[in-house]
Protein backbone atom coordinates (compact mmCIF):
# COMPACT_ATOMS: atom_id res chain seq x y z
CA UNK A 1 0.00 0.00 0.00
CA UNK A 2 1.18 3.59 -0.84
CA UNK A 3 2.39 5.43 2.15
CA UNK A 4 1.13 8.63 0.00
CA UNK A 5 -1.70 10.13 1.93
CA UNK A 6 -4.25 11.01 -0.76
CA UNK A 7 -7.65 12.14 0.03
CA UNK A 8 -10.69 11.83 -1.90
CA UNK A 9 -10.15 14.29 -4.59
CA UNK A 10 -6.72 13.15 -5.63
CA UNK A 11 -5.03 15.73 -3.62
CA UNK A 12 -1.70 14.25 -2.35
CA UNK A 13 -1.88 15.66 1.23
CA UNK A 14 2.03 16.47 1.76
CA UNK A 15 1.63 19.61 4.34
CA UNK A 16 0.72 19.59 8.50
CA UNK A 17 0.44 22.42 10.56
CA UNK A 18 0.54 21.46 14.16
CA UNK A 19 -0.71 24.00 16.83
CA UNK A 20 1.42 23.21 19.94
CA UNK A 21 0.10 25.51 22.24
CA UNK A 22 -3.66 27.71 22.67
CA UNK A 23 -2.02 30.19 24.75
CA UNK A 24 -0.46 33.50 23.72
CA UNK A 25 1.91 36.23 25.29
CA UNK A 26 -0.15 38.56 22.99
CA UNK A 27 -4.04 39.01 22.84
CA UNK A 28 -4.74 40.51 19.35
CA UNK A 29 -8.01 42.31 18.63
CA UNK A 30 -8.77 39.50 15.76
CA UNK A 31 -7.73 36.46 17.02
CA UNK A 32 -8.62 36.40 21.09
CA UNK A 33 -10.74 38.11 23.74
CA UNK A 34 -8.82 39.52 26.57
CA UNK A 35 -9.86 37.28 28.88
CA UNK A 36 -9.31 33.54 27.09
CA UNK A 37 -9.95 30.31 29.01
CA UNK A 38 -6.64 28.18 27.90
CA UNK A 39 -6.73 24.40 27.85
CA UNK A 40 -5.32 22.50 31.06
CA UNK A 41 -2.71 21.05 30.68
CA UNK A 42 -3.72 17.22 30.74
CA UNK A 43 -5.77 18.11 27.46
CA UNK A 44 -2.34 19.32 25.44
CA UNK A 45 -0.48 16.60 23.69
CA UNK A 46 2.80 16.48 25.30
CA UNK A 47 5.92 17.20 23.66
CA UNK A 48 6.59 13.21 23.68
CA UNK A 49 3.41 12.58 21.51
CA UNK A 50 3.53 15.79 19.55
CA UNK A 51 6.93 14.00 18.31
CA UNK A 52 5.12 10.27 18.13
CA UNK A 53 2.08 12.19 15.86
CA UNK A 54 3.97 14.19 13.80
CA UNK A 55 6.54 11.34 13.24
CA UNK A 56 3.79 9.23 11.92
CA UNK A 57 2.48 12.06 9.75
CA UNK A 58 5.97 12.28 7.75
CA UNK A 59 6.26 8.11 7.75
CA UNK A 60 2.73 8.52 5.88
CA UNK A 61 4.41 10.93 3.61
CA UNK A 62 4.03 14.62 5.20
CA UNK A 63 6.77 16.60 3.49
CA UNK A 64 6.38 20.13 5.28
CA UNK A 65 5.47 20.58 8.45
CA UNK A 66 4.81 23.88 10.28
CA UNK A 67 4.60 24.35 13.76
CA UNK A 68 1.93 27.38 15.25
CA UNK A 69 0.16 28.34 18.03
CA UNK A 70 -1.34 30.00 19.66
CA UNK A 71 2.33 31.31 20.34
CA UNK A 72 4.33 28.19 19.45
CA UNK A 73 7.40 29.26 20.82
CA UNK A 74 5.62 30.29 24.46
CA UNK A 75 5.66 26.46 25.12
CA UNK A 76 7.86 25.02 28.02
CA UNK A 77 10.83 23.23 26.09
CA UNK A 78 10.07 23.82 22.91
CA UNK A 79 13.12 23.94 21.23
CA UNK A 80 13.50 19.88 22.63
CA UNK A 81 10.82 19.43 19.95
CA UNK A 82 12.05 21.46 17.49
CA UNK A 83 15.45 19.46 17.73
CA UNK A 84 13.80 16.11 17.60
CA UNK A 85 12.14 16.76 14.41
CA UNK A 86 15.31 17.73 12.99
CA UNK A 87 16.12 14.14 12.65
CA UNK A 88 13.62 13.65 9.89
CA UNK A 89 15.22 16.38 7.91
CA UNK A 90 18.36 15.10 8.54
CA UNK A 91 17.22 11.44 6.87
CA UNK A 92 15.55 13.53 4.03
CA UNK A 93 12.23 12.36 4.64
CA UNK A 94 11.07 15.73 6.21
CA UNK A 95 11.96 18.56 3.46
CA UNK A 96 11.13 21.77 5.43
CA UNK A 97 10.11 22.58 8.98
CA UNK A 98 9.07 25.69 9.91
CA UNK A 99 7.33 27.83 12.34
CA UNK A 100 4.46 30.81 12.58
CA UNK A 101 5.10 33.18 15.27
CA UNK A 102 4.63 36.25 16.78
CA UNK A 103 8.21 37.31 17.51
CA UNK A 104 7.98 37.97 20.94
CA UNK A 105 10.19 34.61 21.90
CA UNK A 106 12.84 35.30 19.25
CA UNK A 107 16.00 36.72 21.01
CA UNK A 108 16.13 34.08 22.88
CA UNK A 109 15.43 31.18 19.77
CA UNK A 110 16.19 32.14 16.41
CA UNK A 111 19.73 30.51 16.62
CA UNK A 112 18.48 27.52 18.29
CA UNK A 113 15.65 27.30 15.60
CA UNK A 114 18.30 27.47 12.84
CA UNK A 115 20.17 24.75 14.75
CA UNK A 116 16.94 22.52 14.36
CA UNK A 117 17.15 22.62 10.59
CA UNK A 118 14.39 25.86 10.77
CA UNK A 119 15.13 28.23 7.47
CA UNK A 120 12.24 29.58 7.15
CA UNK A 121 9.51 31.59 9.41
CA UNK A 122 6.69 33.78 9.32
CA UNK A 123 6.17 36.58 11.58
CA UNK A 124 3.49 38.10 12.52
CA UNK A 125 3.37 41.82 12.29
CA UNK A 126 0.78 44.28 11.54
CA UNK A 127 1.97 47.53 12.26
CA UNK A 128 5.34 49.36 12.75
CA UNK A 129 4.15 51.82 15.24
CA UNK A 130 5.03 51.42 18.47
CA UNK A 131 1.26 52.83 20.05
CA UNK A 132 -0.40 50.62 17.30
CA UNK A 133 1.26 47.59 17.96
CA UNK A 134 -0.11 47.71 21.41
CA UNK A 135 -3.29 48.54 20.92
CA UNK A 136 -3.83 45.58 18.34
CA UNK A 137 -1.99 43.16 20.29
CA UNK A 138 -3.33 44.36 23.68
CA UNK A 139 -0.23 42.64 25.24
CA UNK A 140 2.59 43.14 22.89
CA UNK A 141 5.76 45.21 22.84
CA UNK A 142 6.94 45.96 19.34
CA UNK A 143 10.61 46.80 20.63
CA UNK A 144 10.53 43.35 21.52
CA UNK A 145 9.69 41.89 18.46
CA UNK A 146 12.08 43.97 16.40
CA UNK A 147 14.71 42.75 18.57
CA UNK A 148 13.34 39.47 17.99
CA UNK A 149 13.21 40.13 13.54
CA UNK A 150 16.38 41.12 14.07
CA UNK A 151 17.66 38.04 15.94
CA UNK A 152 16.05 36.01 13.15
CA UNK A 153 17.91 37.60 10.11
CA UNK A 154 21.29 37.85 12.08
CA UNK A 155 20.60 33.91 12.63
CA UNK A 156 19.97 33.61 8.82
CA UNK A 157 16.35 32.59 9.05
CA UNK A 158 14.26 33.32 5.64
CA UNK A 159 11.41 35.99 6.97
CA UNK A 160 8.16 36.04 6.03
CA UNK A 161 6.44 38.87 7.35
CA UNK A 162 2.41 38.20 7.55
CA UNK A 163 0.41 41.22 8.14
CA UNK A 164 -3.60 41.33 8.69
CA UNK A 165 -5.26 44.02 6.40
CA UNK A 166 -7.22 46.16 8.32
CA UNK A 167 -8.69 49.30 7.22
CA UNK A 168 -8.10 52.66 9.13
CA UNK A 169 -5.37 50.55 10.82
CA UNK A 170 -2.75 49.69 8.78
CA UNK A 171 -3.89 51.04 5.75
CA UNK A 172 -1.59 53.83 5.49
CA UNK A 173 1.16 52.79 6.30
CA UNK A 174 0.96 50.06 3.15
CA UNK A 175 4.34 52.32 1.80
CA UNK A 176 6.25 52.14 5.07
CA UNK A 177 5.35 48.26 5.83
CA UNK A 178 6.48 47.28 2.11
CA UNK A 179 9.72 49.47 2.34
CA UNK A 180 11.18 47.64 5.40
CA UNK A 181 10.18 44.68 4.40
CA UNK A 182 12.37 45.24 1.20
CA UNK A 183 15.48 47.04 3.08
CA UNK A 184 15.41 44.05 5.11
CA UNK A 185 15.15 40.87 2.92
CA UNK A 186 11.83 39.95 3.86
CA UNK A 187 9.01 38.56 1.84
CA UNK A 188 5.56 40.14 2.74
CA UNK A 189 1.83 38.44 2.67
CA UNK A 190 -1.05 40.12 3.34
CA UNK A 191 -3.89 38.55 5.30
CA UNK A 192 -7.70 39.18 5.02
CA UNK A 193 -9.11 39.32 8.07
CA UNK A 194 -11.53 36.61 9.20
CA UNK A 195 -14.27 36.75 11.35
CA UNK A 196 -13.22 35.47 14.38
CA UNK A 197 -11.83 37.44 17.70
CA UNK A 198 -13.12 39.91 19.37
CA UNK A 199 -13.10 42.29 15.85
CA UNK A 200 -17.03 42.74 15.45
CA UNK A 201 -17.08 44.41 18.89
CA UNK A 202 -13.77 46.86 18.40
CA UNK A 203 -13.75 47.71 15.26
CA UNK A 204 -12.24 51.22 16.06
CA UNK A 205 -9.03 49.22 15.40
CA UNK A 206 -9.89 48.56 12.08
CA UNK A 207 -12.40 46.36 10.04
CA UNK A 208 -12.57 44.35 6.53
CA UNK A 209 -9.99 45.37 4.21
CA UNK A 210 -10.98 43.72 1.03
CA UNK A 211 -7.40 42.40 -0.46
CA UNK A 212 -8.58 43.79 -3.51
CA UNK A 213 -8.46 47.16 -2.29
CA UNK A 214 -4.87 46.15 -1.19
CA UNK A 215 -3.43 45.19 -4.81
CA UNK A 216 -5.24 49.00 -6.29
CA UNK A 217 -3.37 50.79 -3.61
CA UNK A 218 0.08 48.97 -4.48
CA UNK A 219 -1.19 49.81 -8.28
CA UNK A 220 -0.96 53.74 -7.12
CA UNK A 221 2.48 53.53 -6.58
CA UNK A 222 4.02 50.68 -8.47
CA UNK A 223 3.76 48.61 -11.69
CA UNK A 224 2.01 45.01 -10.16
CA UNK A 225 2.12 42.13 -11.88
CA UNK A 226 0.34 39.24 -11.30
CA UNK A 227 1.98 35.35 -10.99
CA UNK A 228 0.80 32.67 -11.95
CA UNK A 229 2.82 30.42 -9.56
CA UNK A 230 0.73 28.76 -6.46
CA UNK A 231 2.19 26.81 -3.46
CA UNK A 232 -1.18 24.62 -2.50
CA UNK A 233 -1.87 27.49 0.01
CA UNK A 234 -4.02 30.03 -0.05
CA UNK A 235 -1.77 32.93 -1.36
CA UNK A 236 -1.64 34.47 -4.48
CA UNK A 237 1.66 36.74 -5.26
CA UNK A 238 2.16 39.74 -7.29
CA UNK A 239 5.42 41.27 -8.30
CA UNK A 240 6.34 45.09 -7.74
CA UNK A 241 8.53 45.47 -10.78
CA UNK A 242 9.93 48.91 -9.36
CA UNK A 243 11.35 46.71 -6.02
CA UNK A 244 11.34 43.46 -7.43
CA UNK A 245 9.33 42.57 -4.28
CA UNK A 246 7.09 39.50 -4.45
CA UNK A 247 3.98 40.38 -2.20
CA UNK A 248 1.49 37.62 -1.05
CA UNK A 249 -2.05 38.12 -0.82
CA UNK A 250 -4.45 35.63 1.78
CA UNK A 251 -8.23 35.87 1.43
CA UNK A 252 -9.64 33.29 2.75
CA UNK A 253 -13.12 34.49 2.33
CA UNK A 254 -13.21 35.53 -1.44
CA UNK A 255 -11.02 33.72 -3.07
CA UNK A 256 -11.58 29.94 -4.01
CA UNK A 257 -8.20 27.76 -3.66
CA UNK A 258 -9.91 24.36 -2.13
CA UNK A 259 -8.89 22.69 -5.43
CA UNK A 260 -5.54 22.89 -4.72
CA UNK A 261 -5.18 22.26 -1.17
CA UNK A 262 -2.40 20.04 0.21
CA UNK A 263 -3.15 20.55 3.88
CA UNK A 264 -4.21 19.39 6.80
CA UNK A 265 -4.01 21.20 10.59
CA UNK A 266 -3.80 19.39 13.98
CA UNK A 267 -4.69 21.16 17.43
CA UNK A 268 -3.15 21.54 20.07
CA UNK A 269 -5.42 18.62 22.03
CA UNK A 270 -4.49 16.82 18.97
CA UNK A 271 -7.97 16.73 17.00
CA UNK A 272 -7.39 16.93 13.29
CA UNK A 273 -9.26 19.17 10.82
CA UNK A 274 -9.42 18.00 7.52
CA UNK A 275 -10.37 22.12 6.34
CA UNK A 276 -9.84 25.24 8.71
CA UNK A 277 -13.32 26.89 7.12
CA UNK A 278 -15.37 22.94 7.84
CA UNK A 279 -16.43 21.36 11.29
CA UNK A 280 -15.08 17.81 10.40
CA UNK A 281 -12.70 16.63 12.56
CA UNK A 282 -11.38 13.69 14.29
CA UNK A 283 -9.28 12.66 17.47
CA UNK A 284 -5.67 11.36 17.41
CA UNK A 285 -5.28 12.02 20.61
CA UNK A 286 -7.46 8.46 21.96
CA UNK A 287 -5.08 6.70 20.01
CA UNK A 288 -2.26 8.34 20.43
CA UNK A 289 -2.72 7.34 24.13
CA UNK A 290 -4.65 4.36 23.62
CA UNK A 291 -1.42 2.21 23.26
CA UNK A 292 2.32 3.03 22.50
CA UNK A 293 1.65 1.56 19.05
CA UNK A 294 1.52 3.57 16.04
CA UNK A 295 -0.86 1.72 14.32
CA UNK A 296 -4.29 3.36 15.58
CA UNK A 297 -2.69 6.24 15.13
CA UNK A 298 -1.70 5.53 11.28
CA UNK A 299 -5.09 4.14 10.51
CA UNK A 300 -7.36 7.11 12.55
CA UNK A 301 -5.29 9.37 10.42
CA UNK A 302 -5.97 7.47 7.12
CA UNK A 303 -9.36 7.62 7.71
CA UNK A 304 -9.37 11.14 8.43
CA UNK A 305 -7.86 12.03 5.39
CA UNK A 306 -10.26 9.84 3.39
CA UNK A 307 -12.59 12.49 4.72
CA UNK A 308 -11.05 15.43 3.72
CA UNK A 309 -13.82 17.98 2.02
CA UNK A 310 -13.98 19.27 -0.99
CA UNK A 311 -13.75 22.80 0.16
CA UNK A 312 -14.87 25.58 2.84
CA UNK A 313 -18.16 27.01 3.57
CA UNK A 314 -16.17 30.11 4.20
CA UNK A 315 -17.93 32.52 2.88
CA UNK A 316 -20.55 35.37 4.17
CA UNK A 317 -22.99 33.46 1.72
CA UNK A 318 -23.71 30.03 2.85
CA UNK A 319 -23.74 31.15 6.30
CA UNK A 320 -24.20 30.30 9.64
CA UNK A 321 -24.14 33.76 12.11
CA UNK A 322 -22.69 36.10 9.93
CA UNK A 323 -19.66 33.89 8.64
CA UNK A 324 -18.39 33.48 11.99
CA UNK A 325 -16.84 30.17 12.92
CA UNK A 326 -17.10 28.79 16.45
CA UNK A 327 -13.20 28.34 16.90
CA UNK A 328 -10.94 30.90 17.97
CA UNK A 329 -7.81 31.08 15.51
CA UNK A 330 -5.48 30.30 18.46
CA UNK A 331 -7.19 26.56 18.76
CA UNK A 332 -6.69 25.61 15.17
CA UNK A 333 -4.23 27.31 14.30
CA UNK A 334 -3.23 30.22 12.02
N1 LIG B 1 -8.11 36.92 10.55
C1 LIG B 1 -6.96 36.79 9.84
N2 LIG B 1 -5.82 36.34 10.33
C2 LIG B 1 -5.81 36.00 11.62
N3 LIG B 1 -4.82 35.52 12.39
C3 LIG B 1 -5.31 35.32 13.63
N4 LIG B 1 -6.61 35.65 13.68
C4 LIG B 1 -6.95 36.08 12.44
C5 LIG B 1 -8.12 36.56 11.85
N5 LIG B 1 -9.26 36.70 12.54
C6 LIG B 1 -3.45 35.31 11.90
C7 LIG B 1 -2.43 36.18 12.54
C8 LIG B 1 -1.19 35.42 12.29
C9 LIG B 1 -1.64 34.01 12.35
C10 LIG B 1 -1.26 33.36 13.63
O1 LIG B 1 -3.04 34.01 12.21
O2 LIG B 1 -2.28 37.41 12.04
O3 LIG B 1 -0.61 35.75 11.04
FE1 LIG C 1 -1.22 35.47 19.58
FE2 LIG C 1 -0.99 35.30 16.94
FE3 LIG C 1 -3.38 35.28 18.07
FE4 LIG C 1 -1.96 37.53 18.07
S1 LIG C 1 -2.74 36.46 16.26
S2 LIG C 1 -3.07 36.63 19.84
S3 LIG C 1 0.09 36.76 18.29
S4 LIG C 1 -1.85 33.73 18.33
Amino acid sequence: MSALLVDPFQRNINYLRVSVTDRCDFRCVYCMSENMNFLPKKELLTLEELDRMCSTFVKLGIEKLRITGGEPLVRRNIMTFFHSMGRHLETGALKELTVTTNGSQLERFATDLYASGVRRINISLDTLDEKKFADITRWGRLTQVLRGIDAALAAGLHVKINAVALKGFNETELPLITQWCSDLGMDLTWIEVMPMGDLGTEDRLGQYWSLKEVQRKYSEQFTVTELAERTGGPARYVRLEETGQKIGFITPLTHNFCESCNRVRVTCTGEIYMCLGQEDMADLRAPLRSTEDNKPLEDAIRIAISKKPKGHDFDYSRQRLDGQMPRHMSHTGG
